[in-house]
């Protein structure tokens, strides 16, 4: 049985921020390189509620557990685009409605079919929530990954308190998308249809919705080499360890990818840390369960 919405709801609710210092980044400016991650972060945050739009859309609205997680776990996900667009306003530059309103007309396109798409796809795939609690189980153990890394790079005592929050809720989300996946995942079917869906659709969170400069940005930058990789090969085993979807290598592959993106569009990944960043791996809170 997946987990249940009453244990899910037990922690979490509201990103508790108004305890942190945020005047800090005022005199400790965050790295370019940093920002720019917090900014892609901060778009992929604040996009949950239009990913929602397309899975109500889905015969999954009948499922009142899934509508209660849905409604959490978009609520806690708003917050932690709140709490990034600070991070950001901070260091002088655009975030919140601002970001969202271009972010919104640069995908314009997309966004007007989106709901048609996954409604067809819902209606036609009788195994499509098996896809997309698979793929809500990998997008949340690689967004803990990514906050993970990027504290470590970043090395700021409000980032990595703030990150360490948000990192727990990803932790929650992971834990109730993989119970679910592993749930549905228990017939073939739907373990072969969610492998497909897997192969041919799945790309880095947040491809399509920003720039593909962004995303492969942020996942060369923080997965592309070292204690990056090594996260990245333990989101790898989780997938291994999902029935019937073991030796994909979809994140691996898709880091790869986006390290020869950047490499080729820009010339390097990133500008070299300042002086004194500490990038020493953090044994701390990587497990998201
Ligand atoms: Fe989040
Ligand atoms: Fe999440």
């Amino acid at each position: 049985m997946p987990m249940s919405i009453e244990k899910f709801q037990e922690q979490g609710g509201r990103l508790k921020t108004d305890d942190l210092d945020f005047d800090q980044f005022r005199d400790q400016r965050l790295h370019p390189d940093v920002l720019r991650c917090l900014a892609y972060m901060h778009d992929i945050e604040y996009q949950t509620v239009l990913y929602t739009r397309e899975l109500l859309v889905t015969p999954a609205w009948k499922d009142p557990q899934f509508t209660a997680f849905l409604t959490l776990w978009n609520y806690e996900e708003y917050w932690h685009g709140q709490a990034l667009g600070r991070v950001l306003a901070m260091h002088d530059l655009p975030a919140h409605d601002e970001r969202l309103t271009a972010m919104r007309r640069f995908n314009k396109r997309y966004l007007f079919w989106s709901p048609l798409t996954f409604w067809t796809l819902g209606h036609a795939v009788r195994r499509f929530p098996a896809v997309h609690m698979t793929w809500g189980a990998i997008n949340e153990w690689t967004a803990n990954a990514a906050y993970n890394r990027l504290s470590q790079i970043a090395d700021h005592p409000v980032l990595t308190e703030l990150l360490g929050r948000i990192m727990r809720q990803e932790g929650r989300h992971a834990a109730y998308y993989a119970s679910y996946a592993r749930d549905l995942l228990a017939d073939q079917r739907a373990q072969k249809v969610t492998k497909w869906f897997l192969q041919h659709q799945w790309a880095i969170v947040g491809s399509g919705d920003v720039p593909k400069i962004e995303t492969s940005f942020a996942g060369a930058y923080l997965f592309g080499s070292g204690d990056g990789a090594e996260l990245i090969d333990r989101i790898e085993e989780r997938i291994d360890a999902l029935p019937g979807l073991s030796g994909l290598q979809l994140v691996r592959t898709a880091i790869a990818e986006a390290t020869q993106h950047v490499l080729t569009a820009e010339g390097a990944v990133g500008s070299p840390l300042p002086q004194g960043s500490s990038t020493a791996a953090s044994p701390a809170a990587t497990d998201p369960g």
